[in-house]
């Protein structure tokens, strides 16, 4: 196949500056390079593997895409956009996955990722059905900030969900799955116009949607906040703020913002939601922040928090 050449990236060691990096780290990278384990997690056009680095024993997430699916569905600048905002956001976030090498071989291209030992928050509601207060006040800390990271390096996600929301050793968050990531353009911010953003085709997961990406299929910074709002609502009440048998009858509640509250939601919670799931992009909290979203951080719900160092997390089960 010619049409779909993802080239592996070339590691350059700052600690070897000067001096022959050994071999082992300028090397190129191969499936054989790795012992594959368990399935991670399965998409619609990809597969993530445990994987063990043969040399070192260290330990990846080894994201597999079939070129020959990627091909036939027309996911090919998916794929190359996954992969340069990967390499744009480096390893200077501790919020976000790392993309280590790429790789191909005939049939398929391989992304090495880092592997988040603790799996996903869905995962997580669905032992514990939702998260402590505290908790949910935390990892909605972490994300802010990762978000914030995020768009000031004019990324949106678009994909944002608990299932994509992983989390590490050491219970810090690490968000995943840039494969539908958009990198705004001049063009996309041109005079902070909305109307003016490039349209896109629909993408990202029907319950956490933004009106906008439905009724015009644009999307911007804003429709990351959208669907912060309904990961919050989600970890406090353990349950998707829209629902429905179908995905059309999703999609009519989020246009007609048609949700409610169970009985006993934090009150605090509840005011910061309504404030994020608001039809109009430009009057979400947040939506006309500069760099820092200061308004998030303002809110009531994060009284006391101390932005600059969040702490370690609080322990995820109740003794
Ligand atoms: N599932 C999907 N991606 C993953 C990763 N990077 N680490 C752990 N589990 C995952």
């Amino acid at each position: 196949c010619v049409c779909l050449e993802v080239h592996g990236f070339s590691l350059c060691p700052s600690v070897n500056f000067n001096m022959t990096p050994p071999a082992e780290e300028v090397r190129k990278r191969t499936p054989s390079d790795y012992i594959f384990g368990k399935v991670l997690g399965e998409g619609s056009f990809s597969t993530v593997y445990l994987a063990k680095d043969i040399h070192t024993n260290k330990e990846y997430a080894i994201k597999v895409l079939e070129k020959a699916h990627i091909i036939r569905e027309k996911k090919t600048e998916n794929v190359m956009r996954e992969k340069e905002v990967l390499r744009i956001l480096g390893n200077s976030s501790p919020y976000f996955v790392r993309l280590y090498w790429t790789f191909q071989d005939p049939e398929r291209l391989y992304f090495v990722l880092s592997y988040a030992k603790n799996g996903d928050v869905l995962s997580q509601l669905e032992k514990q059905q939702c998260l402590s207060i505290e908790c949910a006040r935390y990892y909605t800390s972490e994300l802010i900030l990762g978000l914030e990271f995020l768009h000031d390096r004019g990324i949106v996600h678009r994909d944002l969900k608990p299932e994509n929301l992983l989390f590490q050793e050491n219970w810090h968050l690490l968000i995943t799955d840039l494969g539908s990531a958009k990198i705004m353009t001049d063009c996309d911010n041109e005079n902070d116009d909305f109307d003016k953003r490039r349209r896109n085709s629909f993408v990202g997961t029907a319950q956490f949607v933004s009106p906008e990406m439905l009724t015009d299929t644009s999307s911007s910074y804003e429709s990351d906040l959208w669907a912060l709002g309904c990961i919050i609502y989600q970890i406090v009440s353990g349950v998707m703020p829209f629902r429905g048998g179908s995905e059309y009858l999703v999609f009519q509640k989020i246009l007609k913002l048609l949700y409610d509250f169970p009985e006993g939601f934090d009150r605090v919670a509840k005011d910061l939601v309504e404030k994020l799931l608001v039809i109009d992009p430009r009057q979400r909290l947040g939506a006309n922040d500069e760099k820092r979203y200061t308004s998030l951080r303002d809110h009531a719900f994060f009284n006391g928090q101390n932005w600059d160092d969040l702490g370690p997390p609080p322990a995820m089960f109740d003794t």
